[in-house]
């Protein structure tokens, strides 16, 4: 069992994810979080996040490391045995990240690591090329998305209980920045696979996505 899930940044994938990862007792794997990983090594090595190569050159030289936590399913992110998992949400990362992930040499090698994850199934990835590229043979293909208000109304509220007050306008600024880099790019870019399955999350709560996905997988296979 392979489940892909992609869609554009804020959309509720990675929530969505873990959840129906959980539900099914599958692994769950957040892709953006290698990417990150990389673009926060970068900032801390001043490698150049624009140039492919020197960032394929960096990554060979770091150890990346993901791990499942056993009680939350919950992806921890390790670079060189440091545990990274909250640096790699920070608003520099976040800032650079669309940039790193748009080298088709470092994809190339961040999407083998993915595949190598994958190749024993029983899995839940989710990003931005799952049911295009990395998992091309995953049986359900979902592909999240909400407004760009709406998306931005949520990372508000994300960052407002984290103690911080952003301005509306400019999140949903953000937003459709990376939208357009992630859906622009050359390599790889932010598309609906032909066979996914298109989810408006806008009006919808947390378990409301879930229970529709489960209910798409569930009702395709009964062993699950
Ligand atoms: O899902 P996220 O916001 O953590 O992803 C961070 C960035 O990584 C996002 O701007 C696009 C990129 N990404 C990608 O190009 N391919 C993926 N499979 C996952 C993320």
């Amino acid at each position: 069992m392979k489940i892909a899930i992609d869609g554009p940044a804020g959309a509720g994938k990675s929530t969505i994810a873990l959840l129906v990862a959980k539900r099914l007792g599958l692994r769950y794997l957040d892709t953006g979080a290698m990417y990150r990983a990389v673009t926060l090594q970068a900032l801390r090595t001043d490698t150049a996040c624009d140039n492919g190569r020197t960032l394929v050159d960096m990554l060979t030289k770091t150890d990346l490391v993901i791990e499942f936590e056993l009680e939350t399913g919950r992806n921890l992110v390790y670079i060189n045995g440091e545990n990274v998992t909250e640096a790699i949400r920070k608003p520099e990362v976040t800032g650079n990240v669309s940039l790193v992930s748009s080298h088709a040499e470092l994809r190339e090698l961040i999407v083998a690591m993915q595949q190598e994850i994958a190749r024993p199934g029983r899995i839940v990835m989710d990003g931005r090329d799952i049911g295009t590229v990395v998992m091309p043979d995953a049986q359900w293909k979902f592909f999240l998305w909400a407004t760009v208000e709406e998306r931005a109304l949520r990372r508000q509220k994300q960052l407002a209980e984290a103690g911080f007050k952003v301005d509306l306008a400019e999140l949903e600024e953000q937003i459709r920045q990376r939208d357009h880099f992630d859906s622009h790019r050359e390599v790889s870019p932010l598309r609906k696979a032909e066979d996914a399955i298109e989810v408006d999350t806008t009006n919808l709560t947390i378990p409301e996505v879930v229970d529709s996905l489960l209910r798409w997988i569930r009702g395709g296979s009964p062993d699950v």
